[in-house]
């Protein structure tokens, strides 16, 4: 299945794609956001706000994904996609499962072979961990890109290590 779990930094990965937890705006944010546009410096900015001219002039949706350099980053491309927002009203899961498939789509089409994945979702926009686990393992060990040989899912605290964990044994069986 080539799931790789890793405790980390999601900007430090060596990786050929980063996925960036963003916001509609692709203007940056804080948590992942933040920390990838801090660290990968201007270049990625400047290139979402072209998308934001071009391709996307009214923002990205959620569940969708796109392309940009990673500037200083280790990895060559950062991916960003928007989770959904939690709510009990309704339910978003097939937005979340988006974000990776799509996010695994738009690698496919770089020739992206290893993937480096935040826990979308989970942090300002409230998903609990578990059930965010595995929507996230399941659309990703589902999804049939070619190319993508290593996912890895990027976990920045004990606490979400630990919910991959269960959830990807669960997946294995
Ligand atoms: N590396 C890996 N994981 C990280 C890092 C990091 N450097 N920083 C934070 N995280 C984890 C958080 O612990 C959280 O569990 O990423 C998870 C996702 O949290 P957020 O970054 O808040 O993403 P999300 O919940 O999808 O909310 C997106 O927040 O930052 C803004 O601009 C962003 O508006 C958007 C919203």
């Amino acid at each position: 299945m080539g799931i790789e779990i890793v405790r980390g930094d999601i900007t430090a990965q060596e990786v050929d794609a980063v996925v960036n937890a963003a916001n509609s705006s692709l203007l940056g944010g804080g948590g992942v956001d933040g920390a990838i546009h801090r660290r990968g410096g201007p270049g990625i900015l400047a290139e979402c706000r072209r998308l934001r001219d071009s391709s996307h002039r009214d923002g990205l949706p959620a569940g969708q994904a796109v392309a940009t350099t990673a500037g200083e980053l280790p990895a060559r491309w950062v991916i960003h996609t928007v989770g959904p927002v939690y709510t009990t009203a309704e339910d978003r899961s097939h937005l979340l499962a988006s974000c990776y498939v799509e996010s695994l789509r738009v690698a496919g089409e770089l020739g992206a072979e290893t993937v480096a994945f935040p826990t979308i979702s989970t942090g300002a926009y409230g998903w609990p961990l578990d059930d965010a686990a595995r929507v996230a393992i399941a659309a990703v060990s589902e999804t049939a890109t070619s190319n993508v040989t290593t996912r890895r899912f990027v976990l920045f605290d004990s606490p979400a290590y630990a919910a991959f964990e269960s959830a990807l044994a669960r997946a294995e069986g």
